[in-house]
């Protein structure tokens, strides 16, 4: 069945490691997608459960306490908890937030291995890894950096794991020129104290799944382009077995007598963190079976929302492993955002160069930024956040389109309707054509939005707003109101009509000000199936509803507030 039709739906987006704040490129990748499309399945009265939580075990946390010279676990607290509040400042709202590093997460993951070990579909292997004598250590996954071995992309500073400029997966032992991050991160000689050794480690027998992954990205010709292009890339190449074990402490113990002192890679326990979490979420619910509707049932469904970074592991692995397991079905889709730029440049964690949340927050409201980052959705392209633009779009589009329609008539009502809506009237033809409008308006956005066409949906809906301002210009009720007060009724009628549709539509991209304005209009806070329970076009129009008083939803930014934010970036 197709994900449009079910009724029952699990979105989980792409687990943040517990190494650092969130910033904008993560926001437009996974979470603010997977939270518009939650609160609109919510809006159509289907059942939306939304997952997420930190990912906490692996080399990047390690990595990040190396740096900073304190306790991973320490990382991960602090971290997690800075994460849990860009979220929130940015009304991103979980179902439930997990934590990987947690003592029931590795029991999930160890009957997950031990099942595919038991299968046979995980096979300990002698292999070679590379090692710094000068540490003495293994250097598993970003602990090494070097040339990236593909001959077509050659990039300098590709990691251990995955060469960040062509995206996929490297074998460390072939990197060009390694040098080992501790040392470098210590400042020490990095370089020249490499080997190739050998150590046993438990591989996935990924290439066992070639031909049901293919038949599965056979199955969704839907997908996003970018998504079924690369995956299909993998499979082509042939699929090879992956390991899924390091030489590390911190993650989650091999659970196996020969494994000790190995933990299992963190790529291989991080997506099952989506099961933990959907199991902790229904137990916390009094439903200790509940996630098995998801993860096993395929009449409801499961989608991943990830950056274009993660897609091998969610298109390509992940559910190579749930196959493997055997008591899993397959996730509907996989919607995979291309990069965020910021002026011009890639965000780079490192430099310091981003828009860390949690500075947004300091001084603008989160629906502004949720507005923007929306409209430049990197859908199918890379995009670039530009504070001028940002500015330019808050300005131009949310306070000069949608934010002024909806104040003219509040404002026009609580004035000469003596702050009421309007008495009831039969609408013009004219209003009758606009509230036909809101009918196409709503149809086209949920057609988009079931699409994961963020983008569109948005667009669409201040194509509706636009045509309101048109309206209201047209219909002059400024002017019929001291000549003609049936006629001004009636196009106000309309026009509140049209705003209280806008608050429900609206509301996924835009929650804070939809509840804001839904108060104004002396509304009840938006429901579950508020989308579908909109009035007809044929309904009457005018309620003679009280109205509360308005405020400005959308203020304007001015230069003073840009400006040391464009500052800011220039000095990283
Ligand atoms: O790229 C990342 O930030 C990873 N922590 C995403 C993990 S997604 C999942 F599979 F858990
Ligand atoms: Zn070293």
């Amino acid at each position: 069945m197709d994900i449009k039709d079910k009724k029952r739906i699990l979105i989980t987006a792409a687990l943040p490691y517990a190494n650092g704040p969130l910033h904008i490129g993560h926001i437009a990748g996974a979470y603010l997608p997977a939270d518009i499309y939650t609160r609109y399945l919510r809006l159509q009265g289907r059942e939306a459960h939304f997952i997420c939580g930190s990912d906490e075990n692996g080399a990047p946390i390690t990595f990040s306490a190396l740096k900073e010279n304190i306790d991973p676990q320490e990382v991960i607290d602090r971290n997690t908890a800075r994460l849990i509040q860009g979220f929130a400042g940015l009304d991103i709202q979980f179902s439930h937030y997990g934590r990987t590093h947690t003592p029931h997460h590795a029991e999930i993951c160890q009957e997950f291995f031990l099942r595919l070990h038991e299968r046979g579909h995980v096979v300990k292997k002698s292999g070679e890894q590379v090692f710094c004598t000068v540490c003495g250590r293994f250097l598993p996954d970003r602990y090494v950096e070097g040339v990236c071995h593909y001959p077509d992309c050659l990039s300098p500073g590709a990691r251990g794991d995955q060469c960040e400029k062509c995206g996929r997966p490297i074998d460390a032992t072939r990197l060009g020129d390694p040098v080992c991050m501790v040392c470098s991160t210590l400042g020490r000689e990095s370089r020249g104290h490499i080997e190739v050794r050998s150590t046993d480690h438990w591989f996935f027998r990924l290439d066992n799944f070639s031909s049901d992954l293919r038949g599965y990205l056979d199955r969704h010709p839907e997908w996003r382009e970018s998504v079924r292009r690369f995956s299909y890339g993998l499979l082509d190449q042939g699929l090879r077995e992956r390991s899924v074990t390091r030489d590390m402490e911190w993650g989650v113990p091999v659970p196996l007598p020969e494994g000790k002192g190995k933990v299992l890679y963190v790529w291989f326990d991080a997506p099952i963190g989506y099961i933990t979490f959907s199991r902790e979420y229904f137990a916390a619910r009094g439903e200790p079976e509940g996630w098995r509707d998801f993860w096993q049932d395929d009449s409801n469904g499961l989608v991943h929302f990830i950056g274009k970074d993660n897609t091998v592991f969610h298109a390509v692995i992940f559910p190579g492993m749930l196959q493997a397991h055997g008591d899993y079905r397959l996730p509907d889709s996989v919607v995979a955002n291309e990069f965020l730029n910021l002026e011009g440049d890639k965000i780079s964690t490192s430099r310091d160069y981003a828009v860390w949340v949690n500075d947004y927050l300091a001084t603008f409201p989160p629906d502004p930024l949720r507005y923007y980052l929306t409209a430049i959705a990197p859908e199918s392209a890379d995009a670039d956040f530009s504070w001028r633009q940002f500015q330019q779009r808050n300005n131009g589009e949310l306070a000069d389109n949608l934010g002024n329609f909806i104040q003219r008539n509040l404002t026009f009502c609580l004035k000469y309707f003596a702050g009421q809506t309007p008495p009831p009237e039969e609408p013009t033809q004219a209003g009758k054509e606009v509230l036909h409008e809101i009918a196409l308006a709503r149809h086209d956005m949920a057609e988009a939005l079931d699409d994961f066409r963020f983008k569109a949906a948005l667009e669409r809906l201040m194509r509706l707003s636009q045509r309101g301002n048109q309206y209201f210009a047209e219909e002059e009720p400024w002017r019929t109101r001291k000549t003609d007060m049936t006629s001004c009724a009636r196009t106000m009628g309309v026009g509140i009509r049209l705003v209280e549709a806008l608050s429900v539509l609206m509301a996924p991209f835009l929650p804070g000000s939809a509840g804001k304005l839904r108060n104004f209009l002396n509304l009840p806070a938006l429901a579950d199936g508020d989308w579908e329970a909109m009035p007809p076009p044929e309904a009457p129009v005018g309620t003679a509803r009280q109205l509360n008083a308005a405020q400005v939803l959308f203020p304007k930014f001015d230069d003073l507030v840009i400006q040391p934010q464009i500052d800011k970036l220039r000095g990283s």
